[in-house]
């Protein structure tokens, strides 16, 4: 409470001046969502650029020590500059990585499939609400199962985690899997983003397709595009540049940032292309000239 010394008395009304927070959210689909949804959408994505990078490091909960990611202490604490949201499970926050800095957290709060299993289809929901809180998480990110045996049960996760987001203002951030039987075409695509951002997802993660634009149009919440698997980083940035070119609200690479010879500039090249208009050719250039430095 402000101490009682040196009170002014209030006189400066601006009576002709219209109420000035009356502007639409930036982030697509959110502007009914109240103030604590948006803050933490607001830690995700960027409010000038509209967009985010997001670095994916939560293969080990099915992988275990996937290649590039042998050491998170080592790997996540360098490439922080250059990300806006950090993508992995709570216990390689807990124990890898540092808490002090600003950037946001996409929690993998689904598990209960492994390498060595058949179909990976088959998860639940794992991290419960009050530990995704702890998280201080702006995101919570389900895996769905679109056409695959583990639909229903996928579907239902994602329910349940957007019923407790709803209640304690988190966002769900919906992580559309292409697996064996789904194929990377947008027909898929549009299927699965749309079922997703029905259930009530605030954010999709999915592929890159050909009629990508349409997958965006059709889907009422922002995408945010996977890397997938390791590409030279010369594609990996077109990969990027396509995305975010096509409507993409960001980008969640992994494998194209943590297995890139040169992790912290593949990271700072794929910024420039998400919030500062590269175009891949620009950031492939940038990415050469700080390697070769
Ligand atoms: C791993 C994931 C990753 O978050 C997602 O696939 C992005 O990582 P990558 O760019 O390596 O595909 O869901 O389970």
């Amino acid at each position: 409470m402000a101490d009682l010394e040196g009170i002014k008395v209030a006189h400066n009304y601006y009576k002709d001046v219209p109420f000035a927070n009356n502007q639409p959210f930036y982030v697509k689909g959110a502007n009914h969502l109240d103030w604590g949804m948006k803050k933490h959408l607001s830690n995700i994505f960027d409010e000038n650029s509209g967009n985010t990078v997001m670095f994916a490091f939560d293969h080990g909960y099915f992988m275990g020590s996937a290649a590039g990611l042998e050491r998170l202490d080592l790997v996540v604490p360098k490439l922080l500059p250059n990300i806006d949201v950090l993508m992995g499970t709570r216990g390689a926050l807990r124990s890898c990585v540092p808490a002090q800095g600003r950037k946001g957290i996409a929690l993998r709060v689904t598990s209960g499939s492994s390498m060595l299993d058949e179909d990976l289809s088959h998860e639940v929901l794992a991290v419960d609400i009050e530990d995704v809180i702890r998280m201080n998480a702006d995101c919570m990110a389900i895996q769905t199962f679109i056409g695959a045996e583990g639909q229903l049960s996928s579907l239902d996760n994602l329910s349940k985690a957007v019923n407790l987001g709803v209640r304690y203002s988190i966002p769900t951030m919906g992580v559309v899997a292409v697996g064996k039987q789904m194929e990377r075409t947008d027909r898929f695509f549009k299927l699965a983003t749309r079922i997703v951002a029905e259930l009530g997802a605030n954010i999709i993660k999915t592929y890159y397709c050909e009629n990508f634009e349409e997958v965006v149009s059709a889907c009422p919440v922002p995408i945010v595009v996977a890397g997938g698997k390791k590409l030279p980083e010369k594609e990996a940035l077109e990969l990027a540049y396509q995305s975010i070119s096509q409507g993409a609200r960001g980008v969640d690479m992994g494998r194209n940032i943590f297995q890139s010879e040169n992790p912290v500039e593949m990271s700072a090249a794929v910024r420039k292309i998400v919030h500062e208009g590269f175009t891949d050719k620009e950031a492939y250039e940038f990415y050469q000239d700080m390697i070769h430095q």
